[in-house]
């Protein structure tokens, strides 16, 4: 018996295997924030279904860069699904088909012959600066309107000076896992902030060391939210679903609590 390495499933002899998927790409191009934008067809070939949905778009900037074309500009880190700088609408939805970040999507969720669209997130809030990349310094100031919490600096206290609830500790580090992406505020058909505000607000107010300034902090993060153009929130729940980390509308609940009981205790905006 001859061995060989040609099993039924070996391409013949002087043929090459196709392995990839082709397809097409409709991505936003706007050159800058104040020229019209307009959405531009692109092929690409052979991508492998393990490639990230960045990695695709990665072999798409090499061959655009190759034919002498400017590169698409997007915002990208970690590429772990931590850092939350990457945020595409990918055909329609905020990160695309899968409740996760468009850089931990990856191309198995899209099939060969597909076409797909790729826009920015669609907020007045956060102006697109070229392409895909957006302005997504609102969250900033939102966070930044919150101001410090008041906690003796020095070496670590003793972990069990501080009892904290389980339950507490539990919702506290959950909403804490909010990356701030803003894919909630892509989502949502009133462009709200409110998950996002709601996971940074209640982190702090479910934990002892979030008390001192809890009802300053609710109110001026909800009035930055608002100054900075962001829709109300009429509990439609199309950011929890968008959301890679899962923060619940309970979480807006909280913020709502949160927010009556400052204003009830005397709390108003720094204007
Ligand atoms: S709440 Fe979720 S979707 Fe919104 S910014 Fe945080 S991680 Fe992103
Ligand atoms: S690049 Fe950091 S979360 Fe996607």
């Amino acid at each position: 018996m001859t061995i060989t390495d040609q099993g039924p499933h070996s391409a013949p002899a002087g043929t090459q295997e196709k392995r990839g998927m082709n397809l097409t790409l409709r991505v936003w191009r706007q050159k800058g924030p104040q020229v019209k934008g307009k959405m531009v067809t692109y092929k690409v070939t052979d991508i492998s279904p393990d490639m990230s949905f960045l990695e695709m778009l990665d072999v798409l900037n090499e061959q655009l860069i190759e034919q002498g074309d400017d590169p698409v500009a997007f915002d990208h880190d970690c590429r772990e699904g931590i850092c939350g700088m990457c945020g595409l609408m990918i055909n329609g939805q905020a990160h695309g088909p899968q409740q996760t970040t468009t850089c931990q999507l990856h191309m198995r969720s899209f099939k060969d012959g597909d076409s797909i669209d790729i826009e920015p997130w669609r907020a007045s809030a956060f102006p697109v600066i070229k392409d895909l990349a957006v302005d997504r310094r609102a969250f900033d100031r939102i966070i930044q309107a919150g101001g410090y919490i008041s906690v003796p600096t020095g070496t670590a206290p003793e972990a069990h000076s501080v009892p904290v609830p389980k339950k507490d500790a539990d919702n506290a580090f959950d909403a804490a896992t909010c990356i701030g992406c803003g894919a909630c505020v892509a989502a949502c058909p009133n462009a709200s902030s409110m998950l996002f505000t709601a996971a940074k607000v209640t982190h702090l107010g479910l934990l002892p060391q979030g008390q001192p300034e809890r009802n300053d902090r609710v109110v001026n993060m909800v009035a930055q939210q608002d100054r900075e153009g962001f829709g109300g929130c009429t509990n439609i729940g199309e950011c929890s679903a968008a959301c890679p980390k899962g923060i619940s509308m309970e979480t807006i609940s909280r913020l709502n609590h949160d927010l009556l009981g400052a204003l009830r205790a005397g709390a108003r905006p720094k204007s």
